[in-house]
């Protein structure tokens, strides 16, 4: 089995050493002998939780090692945080807020606190005004400027203002009205929005825009084209409210927009975008799912909520997902952490975790402002099977990289092509099987031999056949894709980030190092803009907006 030598062991608990040890003993082992030592493996390391199954059996752990991981979480005072999180703490530190997206999923009808003051009404007031407005569409009340209902939502968004309501259209299109269309407008691209457009009737077109901020350039110049096109159409300004929507915690700059401040749905400083599906930014999802089952993504996600909250440590899914995590990352020097969700529903599951998991670890300042000594995030990647395993399984069975996997199996399949979806299960496990196992040369003669081979081409063929096995996954599954389920699936990959920021010591919850982008986004657009190379440019800089002025005939 190749390790990298890239480890970097959390030497600030005093527990790291001994997981340095095991990590040497795990490496004179392999899960097949793991297994055969223990015929309880699989639900010794199995957890049931919100209507969840992980099985974390294929990982390179037994009962010493997992003990001393989770004497890592409570040395990082896990516990602890847990409860500062839930209690409306400002654990945001360098943005002074709280952290409570799950009080936007709370249903234990307890009040929770941000200085001093209960959130909880206001959380209960504001989604009574999703389901009034929702209730409007569905039931053909709302009418755009021609008298005519609406028929195609575009949700203008980007980041956490885009992403978890992406995933959670498409994981729930099972449940979609038949009579209206999602469409999204993302990117700063006029590709994107042409093609948008296109597809819409501007009569029965309604917007949301969908900024927590209402600052954010591609959605704010996105908003701006729609309105144009709109007018295009023959829109009156005057029907503006009828077309436009917006979500947004800057009531102000959005009413500054033109929207109507009736039609300005609001959220609160301590959602973090990426956290913020749960709340108005999420308006999309009863739109067009129903009311009822945006209840059950929240619900789904609650039960997760409770059993990161009061399962032990040991029994608990978040935080035996994040304390492998670590294992591999720090201990074994995996970089990256591929998520293959076996469900076309999922297909953008992975993009978004990548927000949620990049942009709150990617960070190497701890709380207290000291520089990490170790690896943070994770490269997040995946998408669905069986489709990766035409693609990149090759590098994850035989690759020179160690790569731990989660595979997510919904046991059940929504449509009626059964013998199709039981292939596809069957796939999700026979890999993890694969990587666990790998092939051995002994196999590989064997049937070569059988096939009828001579013995120098069964030598020759050997070591390019021979799989080395003793890849780690979990398999995380569940009944069927349903809001329950999929509101459970986001928060315990919500949860996992969260203990994994805490094991190593940083902020999960702000994002400097986007804003810097931005910044030099909007000093280098003035130069296209002006056809004009600013001379304190770096020389790369300044040749690539020379060839921007250039091939637009600009110079
Ligand atoms: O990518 C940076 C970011 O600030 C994200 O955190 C956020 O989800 C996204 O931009 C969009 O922000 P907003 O909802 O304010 O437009």
């Amino acid at each position: 089995m190749l390790f990298s030598d890239n480890s970097t062991p959390l030497n600030q608990y005093t527990i790291s050493n001994a997981l340095v040890k095991d990590k040497a003993r795990m490496q004179t082992t392999t899960l097949e002998k793991l297994f055969a030592a223990s015929s309880d493996r699989f639900t010794r390391y199995s957890i049931e939780a919100a209507d969840l199954f992980l099985d974390y059996s294929k990982n390179l752990i037994d009962e010493t090692t997992l003990n001393h991981l989770l004497h890592l979480a409570e040395q990082a005072s896990l516990p602890e945080a847990i409860k500062a999180m839930f209690s409306g703490e400002k654990i945001n530190t360098t943005e002074q807020r709280a952290v409570l997206h799950t009080a936007l999923r709370n249903f234990d009808n307890k009040p929770v606190l941000v200085d001093g003051k209960d959130v909880m009404p206001a959380i209960c007031q504001v989604r009574e005004k999703m389901q009034e407005f929702t209730d409007k569409i569905h039931n053909e009340t709302w009418k755009g400027w021609t008298g005519k209902s609406i028929r195609h939502i575009v949700n203008i968004g980007i980041g956490g203002s885009y992403l978890g309501i992406k995933t959670v259209i498409d994981a729930l299109k099972p449940y979609h009205r038949n009579n209206l269309q999602a469409h999204f407008i993302v990117n700063i691209d006029p590709g994107d929005i042409a093609h948008v457009c296109k597809a819409l009737d501007p009569e029965r077109t309604l917007f949301i825009i969908a900024s927590k901020s209402f600052g954010t350039l591609e959605t704010l110049e996105n908003a701006l084209s729609a309105k144009e096109w709109m007018q295009q159409q023959g829109m009156p300004e005057a029907a503006t409210a009828q077309h436009f929507v917006a979500v947004s915690s800057n009531i102000k700059k959005a009413v500054a927009f033109g929207i109507a401040e009736e039609n300005i749905f609001p959220l609160w400083d301590w959602v973090g975008g990426r956290y913020s599906l749960w709340s108005t930014i999420g308006l999309l999802i009863p739109l067009l799912a129903g009311f009822d089952n945006f209840i059950d993504l929240l619900k789904g996600a609650h039960a997760m909520d409770k059993h990161f909250q009061t399962s032990a440590m040991n029994a608990n899914m978040p935080v035996i997902l994040g304390l492998l995590g670590v294992w591999y990352h720090n201990y074994f020097g995996a970089e990256s952490y591929a998520v293959l969700p076996y469900d076309s529903g999922l297909e953008t599951f992975t993009n978004h975790l990548q927000q949620v998991d990049m942009e709150s670890n990617g960070k190497t300042v701890k709380v207290n402002g000291e520089s990490v000594t170790y690896h943070t995030g994770a490269v997040i990647w995946g998408n669905t099977g069986t489709n990766g395993q035409h693609a990149y399984h090759q590098l994850l069975h035989q690759g020179s990289r160690f790569i731990p996997i989660d595979f997510i199996v919904p046991l059940t399949s929504h449509y009626h092509f059964s013998e199709q979806h039981t292939h596809l299960v069957a796939n999700a496990f026979a890999q993890s099987q694969a990587l666990m196992s790998g092939e051995s040369p002994q196999r590989i003669k064997e049937s070569l031999r059988a096939q009828g081979k001579d013995e120098a081409t069964i030598q020759t063929l050997i070591p390019h056949k021979k799989t080395p096995g003793n890849r780690p996954s979990n398999t995380i599954t569940m009944q069927q894709l349903n809001p329950a389920t999929m509101g459970a699936l986001l928060a315990l990959y919500e949860h996992k980030v969260f203990v994994q920021g805490i094991l190593w010591q940083i902020n999960s919850f702000d994002q400097w190092g986007v804003e810097l982008g931005k910044l030099l986004g909007n000093k280098i657009f003035t130069q296209l803009a002006k056809h004009h190379v600013n001379n304190d440019e770096d020389t790369s800089t300044k040749g690539l907006i020379d060839r921007f002025l250039h091939a637009n005939n600009l110079q």
